[in-house]
């Protein structure tokens, strides 16, 4: 698909279908994530792929974004291997690194006719306790992943985007 028609055509899917998600697909969206570009080529992301029934239990528990997918996306970077900038005091990549590789993901799902939603709705300190994330990891974002349910549709916020003369400015 046109890469535009794609990026139109994505939106916040906030209701799931009961339908797993192929193991080929999930393999394909990791995969678009992998090859995202991040500072240095440094690679500080890492993504915790949640579909046991425990682990959407846990998250079921810890925010109501997960939206009832039949898997949600973990994200987070290991703050020891984020580039930092040596130009610029406390300027760091790690998120940076994160949301472009998250962004792969989501994009590359929205080509499979998966639905996505980007959630950070959720406590960071309480979801790394309930996972176990290694203390220097930071987590980012939770992303729900799956079959859209029948009558899922996108939120009246989609695709109402400032014009374009209010976001870039020529210099
Ligand atoms: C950084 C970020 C955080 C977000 N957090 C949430 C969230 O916690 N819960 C949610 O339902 N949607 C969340 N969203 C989705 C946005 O609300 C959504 O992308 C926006 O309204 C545009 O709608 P669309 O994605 O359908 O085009 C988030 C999106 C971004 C980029």
């Amino acid at each position: 698909m046109d890469f535009l028609k794609l990026a139109r055509a994505r939106y916040s899917v906030r209701k799931y279908a009961a339908r797993p998600v192929e193991k080929e697909k999930l393999d394909c969206i990791l995969e678009a994530g992998n090859l995202a570009p991040t500072a240095k080529n440094l690679q500080p992301q890492r993504v915790y792929v949640l579909q046991s029934e425990e682990a959407l239990k846990k998250i079921a528990e810890l925010t109501p974004c997960g939206f009832g997918a039949p898997v949600v996306l973990l994200f987070t970077y290991c703050a020891d291997e984020e580039w930092k900038n040596p130009l610029e005091e406390g300027i760091r990549s790690g998120v940076e690194d994160v949301s472009i590789a998250a962004t792969h993901v989501m994009l590359a799902a929205a080509s499979l006719g998966l639905g996505t939603c980007w959630v950070n709705f959720f406590s960071n300190s309480r979801v790394e306790e309930a996972f176990g994330i290694p203390g220097n990891e930071k987590s980012v974002l939770l992303m729900p992943v799956g079959y859209p349910a029948e009558d899922s549709a996108p939120a009246a916020m989609h695709g109402k985007c400032k014009p374009l003369a209010e976001t870039v400015r020529y210099l």
